[in-house]
């Protein structure tokens, strides 16, 4: 690899250990994937938040970071494991709480914005069209290469850090035009009218394809939310970090020759796969983190309504503040659903807490399923909502 005199400044540790540790982890990497160079990325989303996943080695490790360590650009965080200001009432643990603070304040004191999303890009961090990034959680990467056509790799929590504290990354993998031409082309027959279609396809692909890049035609208009289904579905159940929608997403690529045909009975049965036959004691809705119209919906379909099952509606922190100011956050309330803000059911500590778990994402369905041991209903989100409040 080649680096500049600034570069090589940061290796030899002139601009403090911080940045010293991250060059080498960067360096390491470029190594492993045959980078020529490093280069500039204008925006970082770090996961590895949650003190479940942390543990004390992770929290020592981002504590000794943070000793010297300041992000260079724009950087946010991935879902921790509570809701920052409302951990009592979803049942986290005072000592949970008392560590994952500690995490929070180790990103703090680093600059990062501790907003905890893996929707970032609802909430100003929104990567334009061929901005390199270096982004983490699977989901939100997928978004970012996909939707915005954003460059990114799925970044480990320590490479991610390493890009935020140096505002670099290694040029590889979907920082080059050939790693993101798609390889196949997917003919799509359904009518996709819900996001669980959409889940349900990415699922469907996943599978499939593995992490080849498809180029998907026949559907003709999506929405934000349905794309995010898709982003984490695919990226869940098959590793791709990128497709390309044929008149949605933005990137202009060629279409490849080799093809193939989702039947519409292939979704049906992804549908009805991710369903159980049990009794729900769950319903867990937003995931990947819920839109401002998805709150909307949400609130019109729970006004006057109460649930009688535990509900939780995870979303990043200024979403909710933005539904509060509306009003529509106190509807919801109203219902007796909770909110859980900075978080989301797989990285929480709830397994053990709950039997089966309803859900309109099918991405939460495979880690409910296979992090948690729960059962799983998958339904859109009307039926949720009949679900949380009927008895
Ligand atoms: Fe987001 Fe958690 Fe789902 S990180 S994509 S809400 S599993």
């Amino acid at each position: 690899m080649e680096w500049t005199a600034t570069q090589q400044e940061m290796l030899d540790g002139r601009l403090g250990q911080a940045s010293r540790k991250s060059m080498e982890i960067l360096r390491a990497l470029g190594e492993i994937y045959g980078a020529r160079r490093f280069i500039e990325v204008k925006s970082v989303q770090i996961a590895g938040v949650s003190y479940d996943n942390l543990g004390d080695a992770g929290l020592e490790f981002l504590s000794e970071m943070a000793r010297d360590g300041r992000v260079q650009v724009l950087t946010t965080l991935n879902p921790a494991g509570m809701d920052l200001e409302n951990w009592r009432a979803l049942g986290i643990s005072e000592a949970f709480a008392e560590k994952q603070k500690l995490v929070i304040d180790a990103f703090s004191r680093m600059g990062v914005i501790t907003t905890c999303t893996c929707t970032p890009y609802f909430v100003g961090n929104r990567p334009g069209l061929g901005d390199p990034i270096a982004w983490s959680e699977s989901s939100a990467v997928c978004y970012a290469n996909s939707v915005l056509g954003a460059r990114t790799n799925r970044e480990g929590g320590p490479s991610a850090l390493a890009a935020a504290l140096t505002g670099l990354t290694v040029e590889y993998g979907y920082h080059l035009d050939e790693a993101r031409q798609p390889v196949v082309t997917v003919e799509v027959t359904h009518e996709m009218r819900d996001q669980i279609h959409f889940g349900a396809l990415g699922q469907v692909l996943g599978k499939r394809l593995g992490n080849q890049v498809p180029y998907i035609k026949g559907i003709r208009t999506a929405t934000v939310e349905q794309l995010k289904s898709l982003c984490a579905s695919v990226a869940t159940y098959g590793g791709t970090a990128l497709f390309h929608l044929e008149g949605i997403t933005p990137e202009k690529v060629r279409e490849p020759d080799a093809g193939l045909r989702v039947a519409d009975e292939e979704i049906e049965a992804a549908v009805r796969a991710m369903s159980d036959d049990a009794q729900v004691d769950f319903v867990a809705i937003g995931c990947p983190h819920c839109s401002l119209e998805e709150l909307r919906t949400l609130a019109e379909l729970l006004k006057g309504k109460k649930v009688v099952r535990e509900t939780w509606v995870a979303v990043a922190r200024p979403v909710k503040e933005q539904a509060d100011r509306e009003g529509i956050g106190r509807l919801i309330e109203a219902s007796g659903a909770k909110f859980a803000a900075d978080t989301c059911f797989v990285v929480a500590p709830i397994r053990g807490r709950f039997h089966c778990m309803a859900t309109n994402s099918a991405k939460s369905v495979f880690y409910a399923r296979g992090k948690n041991r729960f059962k799983t209903v998958f339904a859109p989100l009307e039926k949720l909502v009949d679900i949380a409040t009927q008895g």
